[in-house]
């Protein structure tokens, strides 16, 4: 299969490539720079120069594909809601290259936003009203006009080396102010993936092709909040201590919302319908290594 993959550059769309060409498929990577573009080309994948902005070059780069794999988010966090509408548009004019064949879309969403307190399945769909809803409304209302798109949803944790998400966030946090923390009694708990099994999940979905699926990248359904606090103290050396929700806004600043969330996710369905099996290691061994502790 010829794929199309947004964000081929990016922490999780790099491994995507990756995956792809080795299971023998080709790829058409989209970057919107020079250095995106050489980092690209020496991996094996064909360049598509482009943007989430510029709708022709995703059209063109619909047209040459067999399937689409979207990844690209603008992760500037000042202008979020932006963001949201320019990955709204970028997917409608995805959709409408696709529409009239049966080529498969896999839309990149996440597990944060769903049922909280309980264990979130894939049978549940997002409520939220927080904006980036609309990579996953978006991707239903193009599945409901028979184009062949399917969501897959990540954890708020898809962790492995080059890690820039959440949990390089709290290693900063507690290397400033000297403790690491965690609110109450740390038992709220985040899922996890590896990239490199969130990546296989990717293609076995994509080859699959079953379109108006939601699909979750969850190995882990919830590690305790206290117990990567824990790592995170041990490795930096630095006191792991409990907080009220008052002492963790200051503490967390605007990340003290996230570190709140319980996010229990099952990936049973999505494991049974694909035959996926997570096989790298697990979060808080991936923090054991180290290697989140060098920079
Ligand atoms: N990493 C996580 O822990 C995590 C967790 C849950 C959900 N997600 C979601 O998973 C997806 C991938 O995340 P990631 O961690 O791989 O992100 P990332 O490392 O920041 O990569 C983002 C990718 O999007 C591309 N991009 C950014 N703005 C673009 C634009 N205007 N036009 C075209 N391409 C653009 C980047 O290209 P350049 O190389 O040119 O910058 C890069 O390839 C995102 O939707 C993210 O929100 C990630």
């Amino acid at each position: 299969m010829r794929v199309f993959v947004t964000g081929a550059t990016g922490f999780v769309g790099s491994a995507v490539v990756h995956e792809l060409l080795d299971a023998g498929h080709q790829v058409l990577g989209m970057a919107r720079s020079d250095a995106s573009a050489e980092a690209l080309a020496a991996t094996g994948a064909q360049v598509h120069r482009g943007s989430l902005e510029d709708l022709d070059s995703l059209r063109r780069g619909v047209d040459e594909a067999d399937g689409v794999i979207h990844t690209a988010f603008i992760h500037d966090f000042t202008q979020f809601e932006k963001s949201c509408e320019v990955e709204r548009v970028a997917l409608g004019a995805i959709g409408d290259a696709l529409a009239g064949s049966n080529r498969p879309l896999l839309v990149t969403s996440g597990t944060g936003l769903l049922a909280p307190g309980r264990l979130a399945t894939e049978d549940d769909a997002n409520e939220s009203s927080f904006p980036r809803v609309v990579s996953e409304k978006t991707t239903e209302a193009l599945a409901a006009r028979g184009i062949n798109a399917s969501v897959l949803r990540l954890p708020p944790t898809v962790h492995g080396k080059g890690d820039h998400g959440f949990v390089p966030i709290l290693i900063k946090l507690a290397r400033e102010k000297g403790v690491s923390a965690y609110v109450g009694n740390g038992d709220n708990r985040w899922p996890a993936v590896h990239r490199l099994d969130a990546a296989r999940l990717y293609r076995l979905a994509l080859e699959k092709a079953a379109g108006g699926v939601r699909y979750h990248a969850v190995a882990e359904q919830g590690v305790s909040f206290r117990a990567i606090a824990t790592v995170i103290g041990k490795h930096l050396d630095v006191p792991v201590v409990s907080q009220s929700p008052e002492e963790a806004a200051e503490h967390f600043g605007w990340f003290a919302h996230f570190t709140q969330i319980d996010n229990h996710t099952s990936s049973a369905k999505t494991r049974a319908q694909l035959g996926w099996e997570p096989q790298q290691v697990t979060l808080l061994d991936d923090l054991e290594q180290g290697h989140y502790f060098t920079a």
